[in-house]
C-alpha cells in the first residue's frame, strides 16, 4: 500500500467542485446537525430506528464520529453563498483492503434535487480514489430513497447485492440496497468523461 497520506492529503481544507465546495467541519456546525436529525424525514431516509436522533445522540455523533480521525468527514457548503447544507463521510475506511464505507446527509431539504449530493459524492469518490487510492468504496441505501440510489448510480455505484426486507418504513417491510463502485471502474468512467 502506499504511504499513509499527510493531514492535508486526508483530510483537505477544501475540495472545489461546481456547484459545491467541501470544507473541513467545525465545531460550530453542530447547530446545524442538531436541527437536521431532528427532522422526522432525515431520520426516516437514513437510519434503521424511525425516531430521530436525541440532542445527546448528536452531539456524541458529531464529536466522536464527525470530528473525530476514524470518519473521513467533510461538510457539503454551497459554493456561490457558502452556505452550509449537509456532510457527507467515509467510515470503516481499511488501508490493508483499500475499502471503505460513504455515507452522505443533506441536511436542508430546500438544498435536495439541485445536484449538490450527486457533485459532493463525485467529489468524495476523486478523493477516495485518487489522494487516498482506494479500490473500493461501497454504501448501503434503503429501497425506499430512489432519490439516492438515483444519484449514486449517477455517480458510478452499481447495486451489487440486497439485504432483503431488512427495514421497517410506513409499515412494511424493504430491501436494503447495497452498492459500491471499484477504482477501475471510476477511472474508466472519468477517462470517458474527459
Ligand atoms: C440523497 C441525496 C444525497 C441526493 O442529493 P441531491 O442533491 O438531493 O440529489 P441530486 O439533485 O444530485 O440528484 C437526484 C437525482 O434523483 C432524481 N430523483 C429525485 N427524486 C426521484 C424519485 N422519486 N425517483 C427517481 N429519481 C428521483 C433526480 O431527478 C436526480 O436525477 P437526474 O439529475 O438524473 O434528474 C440528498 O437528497 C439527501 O441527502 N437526502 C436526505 C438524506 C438521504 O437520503 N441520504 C442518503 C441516505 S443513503
Amino acid at each position: 500500500m502506499a504511504a499513509a497520506p499527510d493531514r492535508e492529503s486526508w483530510r483537505p481544507e477544501a475540495i472545489l467542485g461546481q456547484l459545491v465546495v467541501l470544507r473541513r467541519h467545525r465545531p460550530d456546525n453542530l447547530r446545524a446537525f442538531t436541527r437536521w436529525y431532528a427532522d422526522p424525514e432525515i431520520a426516516r431516509l437514513t437510519r434503521y430506528q424511525q425516531a430521530p436522533l436525541s440532542t445527546e445522540e448528536v452531539q456524541r455523533f458529531f464529536y466522536t464520529r464527525i470530528l473525530g480521525s476514524d470518519f473521513l468527514a467533510m461538510a457539503i457548503h454551497v459554493r456561490d453563498t457558502d452556505r452550509l447544507i449537509g456532510t457527507c463521510a467515509f467510515s470503516q475506511l481499511d488501508g490493508d483492503n483499500g475499502s471503505t464505507l460513504y455515507h452522505i446527509t443533506i441536511g436542508e431539504n430546500d438544498a435536495w434535487g439541485k445536484g449538490y449530493g450527486t457533485e459532493a459524492t463525485d467529489l468524495m469518490l476523486a478523493h477516495a480514489f485518487t489522494r487516498l487510492a482506494l479500490h473500493r468504496v461501497a454504501l448501503m441505501v434503503f429501497e425506499f430513497n430512489p432519490r439516492a440510489i438515483r444519484s449514486y448510480e449517477k455517480c458510478g455505484f452499481v447495486v451489487e447485492g440486497r439485504a432483503r426486507q431488512a427495514i421497517v418504513r410506513d409499515g412494511r417491510f424493504w430491501d436494503e440496497i447495497h452498492m459500491s463502485v471499484l477504482a477501475e471502474e471510476w477511472e474508466a468512467r472519468f477517462r470517458d468523461r474527459r
